[in-house]
């Protein structure tokens, strides 16, 4: 991605990395390894370089901006909100933007989840959601599960199941954490019913050696997001919401990522035909135009706080800016039918990646829920992947770099790649986007052992 374009305004890309690696630390990244991607401009789904330089998001930045970039009917309402002479006042105050915010959410929301709490984000949304839980259970205890991520900050670290979480070790204490749906090296079971049913058995002999009247709830992803996009079998989430009922456990679904419309539906756990006790929010909810969080709560556990205190609070709580933006991006979605639209291109993307697989041998497996996709990477015919887990491989590095030569931005992790474009994306742009990742694909096919 070099361009000897002259700038389109501003600082120049060169002047713009050198500043902000001088001075501004970069999330999850030994400092000098950090090549950071220098951005003037965004799009729909396109973001600029200072020199004109086009770049295809594929990934809608940390899977959050879903109505794509710079969507004037967003950036209306924003500006709109902050000429009516309202942006901040505390949180003990009542406004228009919180109001109507908390009224469309409820009735976004199935069943009764009928009240929220607003936060700056999404492990913002996690910490408060297990503290709802710790309150309203009087218990301390929370299972999550390995192969998640539920955010940066010290309690949803410690939830956190990936190796993120290692160097923040020790953490929030009452966490335990079982091996969830996905096992990474093996299987509860040839097919659905005997996954659910053998991991199942497995949660709940967790549950009696750690006690059950220990145990708040249980937080998981709707769909797994960063650590491979792992949509739950059928069935599941309605066998798992009955057993922890049984335990008097909530159930937190983080829809932080795989929420807004990413699967195809509002909420990912709607798939699955349950109403979680709570549900942690972010991302999607402004498209992240600006910082937003939320946590959904049911009705019964909302009336136990009538009658006594939420011990919670942040001084950004209710933020108007956000309140806003996120009803304008609900505007947006409900506008565009976007829900319906990542639906429907489910199986355009399904049937790219179909192609793919049948050109390159390299291609382990691929999925997609929606416009929630993966393509994994294998190293042999035996089905290995080409990386070790939490680890790399030279023909990974190289696929990266390729892609961000040839302007396309997603993630690439260990041994999978990412297809998570904003939920406007045409088709014509999908195609663009897979024709850049066949070109790649020929990179770790050179690397197949056979
Ligand atoms: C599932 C999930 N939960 C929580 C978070 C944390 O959100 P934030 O980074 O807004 O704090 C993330 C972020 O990627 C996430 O993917």
């Amino acid at each position: 991605m070099t361009s000897d374009k002259a700038k389109e305004s501003g600082m120049d890309s060169e002047t713009m990395i050198k500043a902000c690696r001088e001075h501004t630390l970069y999330a999850w990244a030994q400092q000098n390894t950090v090549k950071p991607l220098p951005i003037a401009r965004t799009d729909g789904v396109y973001m600029y370089t200072p020199e004109g330089d086009r770049i295809l998001d594929f990934n809608s930045q940390l899977m959050c901006v879903n109505v794509g970039h710079n969507h004037p009917k967003v950036i209306a309402a924003i500006k709109a909100q902050l000429d009516a002479g309202l942006t901040y006042v505390y949180p003990g105050t009542a406004t228009e933007p919180r109001a109507r915010l908390g009224a469309k959410l409820a009735a976004i929301c199935p069943g009764d989840i009928n009240k929220f709490f607003f936060t700056l984000g999404g492990a913002e949304a996690v910490e408060n959601a297990v503290r709802i839980a710790r309150l309203y259970t009087g218990r301390q205890k929370i299972l999550s599960a390995y192969r998640s991520y539920h955010g940066g900050t010290n309690l949803a670290m410690q939830a956190t199941g990936e190796p993120r979480r290692w160097a923040n070790e020790p953490g929030a204490p009452g966490f335990v954490h079982v091996v969830g749906m996905y096992p990474y090296s093996y299987s509860y079971g040839d097919d659905d019913a005997a996954i659910i049913e053998n991991h199942l058995t497995y949660l709940e002999e967790v549950i009696t050696g750690e006690g059950p009247q220990t145990i708040a709830a249980m937080i998981i992803e709707s769909v797994i997001g960063t650590n491979g996009i792992l949509p739950p079998p059928k069935g599941y989430l309605k066998a798992l919401k009955a057993l922890l009922d049984r335990h008097g456990i909530l159930l937190i679904c983080d829809e932080v990522m795989a929420g807004f419309g990413r699967t195809g539906k509002m909420l990912a756990f709607e798939h699955g035909d349950i109403v979680p006790d709570l549900v942690a929010m972010a991302k999607g909810l402004t498209s992240s135009y600006v910082p937003l969080g939320a946590v959904g709560i049911r009705q019964p556990i909302a009336d136990y706080f009538e009658e006594h205190t939420y011990w919670g609070g942040l001084t950004y709580n209710s933020h108007a800016l956000g309140c806003a933006a996120a009803l304008a991006v609900l505007d947006v979605m409900e506008e565009e039918k976007l829900v319906e639209r990542a639906a429907a291109l489910e199986p355009v993307v399904l049937a790219e990646m179909a192609k793919l697989a049948e050109k390159h041998r390299s291609i382990r497996c691929y999925r997609s829920i929606g416009l929630f996709g993966a393509i994994e990477i294998r190293k042999n015919s035996a089905g290995e992947p080409i990386a070790p887990f939490n680890g790399g491989h030279p023909a990974m590095a190289k696929l990266a770099a390729f892609f961000r030569e040839n302007g396309l931005f997603t993630f690439v992790r260990w041994h999978y790649f990412m297809v998570n474009p904003p939920l406007t994306i045409t088709e014509e742009q999908l195609r663009e986007g897979f024709a850049i990742i066949d070109r790649g694909l020929e990179i770790t096919d050179a690397a197949f052992e056979g």
